[in-house]
């Protein structure tokens, strides 16, 4: 089946086109477009991502994002576009057909207008059903894109499937060809907005066994980023900021502070915790500026012991949970993903395991994306039948389960 994804649950809005087959037994997915606009320029000058402000552009990218999703797709695969049913339907239905849309989309000022103006009329894609994230995100967010989904399954007659967002990271290791999933198995989810442990014992059976009693990880790589002076999104600047401390650190030999905490590093249970380590960083920050020794050099060092810190204290919270549950596979999947010292140094560890296979999402599909949404929503589907319905609601909290 094909599959059109929408995801706006933070300051991506994201559309992909997936062509899913092979059911639970064999799942096997082929992106046929895979398109994001960020909002980082918008966001960077406020520090984080503002949901008002993030709603709107969502609502100004979504359709621009569809048309060339559906254009890729059809040069793709062959996407049939087969007549709209509009066009056959009495002028008096297509009225009645643009009030729904209208009323769905009263909440969506930049959406509405550019929907009657730009889809009302064009001809319906050989789409077989929408998977919209759900939640959890930024439930003004949500909305938008939850929204549109309606107003297309209204306008093209095709089912929606509401998606969890954590089950879109978790799953989003499928989309790189040749990986399997075997059961049980362990997953890290490591985003903005959540550090989790999950025991995934079937397909869709989660069992959160950890989880951040504070800040996500991410949120952490975000916040110190702003104590270190650099712009939103904080991870890859940290990451690009701790590279270097390896290569000033050949010539130079200034003396560095001491190491950062490792919080909860030893504690016998699977949770995290960020805010102490961030506060570490913090006040850190606030002695080297006090005694003239906050430079280049201490600000990479700062960069470089913050992002192992955090690698630590996941790897042992990791490990300790692979000892006691022996799962099949490990995940490791959120926008925390894209870091490429985490990606390597989980690889080498898991490595030193025989019996398990580690799995990682691609770059481009570890951070927020919709083919991972698409692959979610069609394991979520087998075994039911699907309904069109326009009773979705967003949630902020969407819990996995
Ligand atoms: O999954 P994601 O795109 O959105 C959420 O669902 O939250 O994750 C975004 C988070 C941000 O906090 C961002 O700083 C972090 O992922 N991130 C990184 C890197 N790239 C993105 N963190 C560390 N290293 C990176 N290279
Ligand atoms: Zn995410």
């Amino acid at each position: 089946m094909k599959i059109l994804a929408i995801e706006t649950s933070c300051d991506d809005t994201a559309i992909s086109i997936v062509d899913a087959k092979g059911g639970l037994t064999k799942p096997v997915f082929k992106v046929l477009a895979h398109n994001i606009s960020s909002q980082i320029e918008i966001h960077q000058k406020w520090g984080g991502v503002v949901p008002n402000l993030a709603k709107r552009e969502h609502g100004i990218n979504l359709i621009p994002l569809l048309l060339k999703s559906i254009e890729e797709s059809s040069g793709n695969s062959k996407l049939v576009i087969h007549n709209s049913k509009i066009k056959s339907k009495k002028i008096k239905s297509q009225e009645k057909l643009k009030l729904k849309i209208e009323k769905i989309l009263e909440r969506e000022k930049e959406l509405k207008e550019l929907f009657l103006t730009q889809l009302l009329d064009m001809p319906a894609p050989k789409i077989d059903a929408i998977a919209v994230t759900k939640g959890p995100g930024l439930e003004p967010a949500l909305w938008v894109g939850i929204n549109f989904a309606k107003a297309l399954s209204v306008l093209w007659n095709i089912p929606v499937i509401p998606t969890n967002h954590l089950a879109g990271h978790l799953y989003a290791n499928l989309l790189t060809t040749g990986n399997k999933l075997n059961f049980p198995t362990l997953a890290l989810i490591v985003s903005g907005g959540h550090t989790e442990l999950i025991l995934v014992k079937d397909w869709l059976k989660y069992k959160t066994i950890g989880q951040t009693r504070d800040d996500a990880v991410g949120e952490a790589f975000d916040k110190v980023a702003r104590i270190l002076g650099l712009p939103y999104p904080g991870g890859p600047e940290i990451s690009k900021l701790a590279l270097n401390f390896v290569r000033h650190s050949v010539t130079n030999k200034v003396e560095m502070p001491a190491k950062l905490p490792r919080p909860m590093i030893n504690s016998a249970d699977f949770d995290f915790s960020f805010s102490g380590l961030k506060t570490a960083v913090l006040y850190l920050v606030q002695k080297l500026k006090t005694t003239d020794n906050f430079n280049e050099e201490t600000k990479a060092f700062i960069a470089k012991d913050f992002q192992q810190a955090c690698i630590d204290v996941l790897l042992a919270k990791t490990t300790r949970a692979i000892e006691k549950y022996q799962p099949k596979n490990l995940i490791i999947g959120g926008g925390v993903v894209a870091n490429l010292e985490l990606r390597r140094q989980f690889t080498e560890k898991i490595a030193t395991y025989q019996k398990i296979k580690l799995l990682i999402p691609d770059q481009k599909f570890s951070t927020d994306n919709a083919s991972m949404i698409a692959v979610a929503s069609y394991l979520q589907i087998q075994n039911k039948t699907l309904k069109n319905t326009t009773a979705i609601k967003a949630s902020g909290h969407f819990p996995l389960k």
